[in-house]
């Protein structure tokens, strides 16, 4: 980073910045709620591998104890009014940042790993109704939307069907991102339906495991399509699941 003497403006580089562009350029013109929205995306998806680096860094900044009118990143808005409050968020952000949010992500061939997805998160909702949930077939979403809902969450539950003994590739691909990203203090688990070896939960599993996440149980997992049975199932799941997070 710069600092400018006098003007009191921060040239923050990388820090504070937020992937868009308006002919408004400060803070205090644009609309807040995109632009909160943006800057949670850039944190989530660039500085989530470096949160510790960004809490040391802002605690020297901070300790300079110079004025700051202003905040200028390389990327995005320029923050003049209140420009501390983006600092603010930042720590936040910085140590294990999570809402009161569960993500589910899923992808599947024929429904049956969809309707699984949809009915735990019935269950959860039944047993918690102050928590959000968020569903995303990850196929079908902004990758790095998905991303920012999982930053904002205590654990996630990921779900694919098993194919050739594996898991289907969108899923695949947003494992490998999200272990890169070293989410911290998250829990999670795995489902996903199957016709007869079944090993997509315990791939899932062993992947945000190895992703840092805390697993919540083993995951489940029901062949073909659910039934009645399967879908009774996949309700006291979500239950679980929402309970052990209370
Ligand atoms: C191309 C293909 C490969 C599959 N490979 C496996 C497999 O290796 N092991 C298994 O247990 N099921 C396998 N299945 C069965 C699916 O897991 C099963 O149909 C499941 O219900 C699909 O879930 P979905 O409705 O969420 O797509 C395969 C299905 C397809 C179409």
């Amino acid at each position: 980073m710069c600092y400018l003497t006098n003007d009191n403006i921060l040239f923050s580089n990388d820090a504070f910045g937020q992937h868009i562009a308006s002919e408004l350029m400060y803070n205090d013109l644009v609309d807040q709620a995109e632009l909160f929205q943006e800057a949670i995306k850039y944190y989530a998806n660039i500085l989530t591998p470096f949160s510790a680096l960004v809490d040391k860094k802002i605690k020297e900044v901070v300790a300079l104890n110079v004025p700051v009118d202003m905040i200028c990143p390389s990327h995005g808005i320029i923050w003049r009014k209140e420009p501390l409050q983006i600092v603010n968020q930042y720590v936040q952000w910085a140590n294990s940042y999570a809402e009161n949010q569960i993500t589910i992500v899923y992808d599947s061939m024929w429904d049956g790993t969809r309707q699984m997805a949809e009915v735990i998160a019935k269950g959860i909702m039944e047993a918690d109704q102050t928590i959000a949930v968020k569903l995303f077939n990850i196929a079908r979403s902004d990758k790095n939307d998905v991303i920012t809902e999982i930053f904002k969450s205590r654990a996630i539950l990921v779900g694919s069907p098993t194919i050739n003994k594996g898991v289907l590739s969108a899923v695949a691909a947003i494992l490998k991102e999200i272990k890169g990203l070293r989410f911290q203090n998250k829990k999670a688990a795995a489902f996903g339906c199957y016709g007869w070896s079944g090993e997509a939960v315990k791939i899932i599993s062993d992947k945000l495991e190895e992703g840092g996440f805390q697993l919540l149980n083993d995951g489940i997992r029901e062949k073909w399509n659910p039934n009645t049975q399967a879908v009774g199932n996949c309700v006291r799941f979500g239950r679980d699941v929402a309970l052990n997070l209370k």
